[in-house]
């Protein structure tokens, strides 16, 4: 094993010789307000396109507040798979070498462990030809097609075929061109990155109308001029690429996590306390904290910081998500909590992903009066919620149990941690820094959903 690649392919490969991974479960004892100061990570959805971005540079990149989430060392070990040298040079700064060439078959076992994996195809194509990868599984939250993916690199010149569960795709030279990203639920993130990337070494000029606008394709944008691309029209649905020969490698710092930063405030606005994040961007999180405003939460921001404060009873509000710069859909399970324990009716509807509703089941069992129809999440606030054993099936709903657990009173246990683990580095330290009952162990028993319907 490569050694520059070995802090990635224990973490994310298979467990330890012998070794079962055993289920854990966060039992949490809620009813205590949080209170305190937390610090914010890199973004998890800046790092992960990122990483994949050095596939088309030659040299060494420094990647500076890299978190350490599942997701990230599956992409560190599928990227060592296809020869980029990478080591931990500080906590949370990671190197990353380039070789000139290298594999251009993705390993499978790794990248169908999650979609972001898709974000390798523009670089392949744009450095070595040709990519084969697995098509990335749809997951609870709904379809995740990449239709618009496929159809910006076809634009740039690429051969792509698609069978089964593999994507087989070639190119010989990709050469600028007009590309529209937008789909009927707005821009799609990552096929903004793929493209992206893909057209900073196309020959000519590409025009990228419809880009998606987020503040991580705005940080991939910046490490991409860093590296020598000319990109102009940052932060607009217009982007304009004129492709170059190489790019090497670069310096640079990851923007902080304003989805979990939104989820530590939501955490202090839940359970009636008062939570601050350090290291965030007020300005990535406006609408964010306008909902939470509208939800009675007092908000206070400085340069870099924000804090949540709840003294009065929470308020029912109508939210809707949508792209950037609206109500991000990754916080709408978890501000979905919070309105479970709002005085009145409350509707959200999640423009982006229809069906992203997995958070209800687990919310109803804590006696939250919520349900879905459609693409809306219809809830009646109640008084209080009770402790439950309760299982997330994905990483956002798995937060927004956490926060349901905090507020409830009495004792929950949350199984499914391997999803929230994917996205929240250290989740348990921090809660229990602010004053949180709660501890991660071996899964103790099945959830209340398995229990009764046993
Ligand atoms: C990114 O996923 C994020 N993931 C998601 O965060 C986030 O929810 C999503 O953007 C929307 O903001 C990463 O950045 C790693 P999309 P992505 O392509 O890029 C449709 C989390 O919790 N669509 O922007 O895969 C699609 O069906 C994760 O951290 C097409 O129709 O999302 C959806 O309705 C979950 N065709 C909408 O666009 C396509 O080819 C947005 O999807 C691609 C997408």
């Amino acid at each position: 094993m490569r050694a520059a690649a070995r802090g990635f392919s224990a973490f994310a490969g298979a467990p330890p010789e012998g070794k079962v991974l055993v289920d854990q479960e966060l039992v949490i004892r809620g009813g205590h307000p949080l209170k305190g100061t937390v610090r914010a990570h890199g973004a998890k959805n800046a790092a992960l396109p990122i990483m994949a971005g050095a596939i088309l540079t030659e040299g060494t990149t420094i990647l500076h507040r890299v978190p350490h989430l599942k997701d990230v060392h599956t992409m560190g070990a599928i990227l060592g798979a296809l020869g980029v040298e990478l080591e931990w040079t500080g906590p949370n700064s990671l190197r990353l070498t380039s070789p000139g060439a290298g594999g251009t078959v993705a390993p499978f076992d790794l990248a169908q462990r999650m979609r972001a994996s898709i974000c390798i195809l523009g670089p392949l194509l744009a450095t070595r030809g040709a990519a084969v990868l697995p098509l990335p599984g749809g997951c609870v939250i709904g379809e995740r097609p990449i239709d618009l993916h496929l159809r910006g690199l076809r634009a740039l010149g690429a051969e792509i075929k698609v069978d089964g569960t593999t994507i087989s795709a070639r190119a010989a030279r990709l050469r600028g061109a007009r590309v529209r990203m937008a789909g009927p639920r707005g821009s799609t993130v990552l096929g903004t990155a793929n493209v992206l990337m893909a057209a900073t070494l196309a020959e000519g000029q590409t025009l990228i109308e419809g880009a998606a606008r987020e503040p991580e394709i705005q940080n991939l944008a910046h490490y991409l001029v860093a590296c020598g691309a000319q990109i102009s029209g940052i932060g607009t649905r217009r982007l304009l690429v004129t492709g170059r020969r190489r790019l090497k490698g670069a310096e640079h710092a990851l923007i902080p996590d304003r989805i979990e930063a939104a989820t530590f405030l939501a955490a202090g606005a839940i359970t009636g306390g008062e939570v601050r994040v350090q290291d965030v961007c007020p300005a990535h999180m406006r609408a964010t904290l306008r909902a939470m405003r509208r939800m009675g939460v007092e908000t206070l921001e400085d340069e870099r910081s924000l804090t949540a404060a709840r003294k009065e009873p929470l308020r029912a509000a109508q939210l809707a998500t949508a792209p950037y710069p609206g109500l991000p859909t990754d916080v709408q399970p978890q501000f979905s909590a919070m309105l479970c324990l709002a005085e009145g009716a409350s509707v959200v509807t999640d423009r982006v992903y229809p069906h992203r509703f997995t958070h209800v089941e687990g919310l109803r069992l804590m006696g939250a009066r919520i349900l879905r129809t459609g693409s809306k999440g219809v809830i009646n606030g109640v008084a209080r919620l009770q402790g439950a054993r309760v299982d997330a099936v994905d990483l956002r709903a798995g937060a927004a149990l956490v926060l349901g657990a905090l507020a409830a009173e009495g004792v929950s246990s949350i199984t499914g941690l391997d999803h929230v683990d994917r996205g929240y580095q250290d989740l348990e330290h921090m809660l229990k820094a602010l004053g949180a009952d709660v501890a991660r162990r071996e899964a103790s028993a099945t959830p209340d959903r398995q229990r009764r319907s046993a």
